[in-house]
């Protein structure tokens, strides 16, 4: 919904049901004075300012628990196509290039037996370490916080500058916050391999996409893949999309027929479950009881 409707429309709304795509700030839910529920279709609540909700005393759902898998295999057909060339290929022949089989063409880095960085342990970041245990990688994460439970996972939990020296590829999965935006930056893009591979699935900020593309041209890092960038969409025209070592593609990382139904639902089923005064089935500002600012 384009945010001038949005804004018109809010004025006697119990409950609201948004997209990542809509910002939901303090100049939004002062327009909303009824509002008691907010439920967005995502895990990731960077666009809802949680803290502003939580002072009103609104309950903000959104949908861990069933997109990790999705997200994870979008990571490795990601991680596969930048290290592999495939996107590159596909180019290759139609435009008519390919002429017979060469001993060095389109040469890749392997997945199999590499050493593979994975940034924030969430669901999304266990559920690619569990694929990469059936390639025999060696699995690095790094967390804010310390995650025993991936030890079974195979996962080593470094720090991020271990993390950038020693992988072959870096699969970035972190949420989004102020902490984390542009974590990887031209200091973290430089002290990567020269062969790496770097993936985000989380969220365009978490990397400086400049300092991304000169990296790529510099060869300071082997190629890169993004699921999400900053802004989205993208301008067709930013260097990155045009560089043959790099993929971009619209967010897909949740896009399955099965996952977006289910985050579909548990985001209906957050909302409905608020606005009858019972409990959401995720919530992410859960001190939103303590708040003392109620206004229902
Ligand atoms: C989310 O839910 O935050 C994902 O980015 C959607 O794909």
């Amino acid at each position: 919904m384009p945010r001038g409707e949005l804004l018109a429309a809010l004025g006697d709304v119990d409950g609201l049901y948004c997209m990542l795509t809509d910002r939901i700030d303090d100049e939004l839910l002062a327009r909303a004075h009824r509002l008691r529920a907010l439920s967005t279709m995502a895990v990731g609540v960077d666009h809802i300012d949680l803290d502003a909700c939580t002072r009103r005393g609104i309950p903000v759902g959104h949908t861990p628990g069933v997109l990790a898998d999705t997200v994870a295999d979008l990571a490795i057909g990601l991680l596969l196509a930048a290290a592999r060339h495939i996107v590159a290929g596909v180019d290759y022949v139609r435009r008519g290039e390919w002429r017979t089989w060469e001993p060095d063409l389109l040469l890749g880095v392997d997945l199999n037996q590499a050493t593979v960085g994975i940034i924030g342990l969430g669901g999304v970041g266990q559920a690619v370490a569990a694929r990469l245990t059936g390639f025999g990688c060696r699995v690095l994460g790094y967390n804010r916080t310390l995650r025993p439970e991936v030890a079974s996972l195979g996962v080593e939990q470094v720090s991020l500058a271990e993390l950038l020296r020693d992988c072959d590829h870096v699969v970035v999965a972190i949420a989004l916050t102020p902490d984390t935006r542009h974590l990887i930056d031209g200091a973290a893009l430089a002290a990567m391999r020269p062969h790496a591979t770097l993936v985000n699935v989380s969220r365009g900020g978490t990397v400086d996409q400049r300092a991304l593309a000169a990296a790529l041209k510099s060869g300071e890092i082997g190629a890169a893949a993004l699921d999400v960038t900053d802004p989205e969409p993208i301008d067709p025209n930013d260097a990155l999309v045009g560089m043959e070592n790099c993929i971009v593609i619209p967010h897909l990382g949740s896009s399955t027929v099965r996952t977006r139904t289910a985050m579909a639902e548990l985001a209906a089923r957050n909302l409905i479950a608020a606005l009858a005064g019972e409990p959401m089935e995720a919530v992410a500002n859960p001190q939103w009881r303590d708040a003392g600012d109620r206004h229902d």
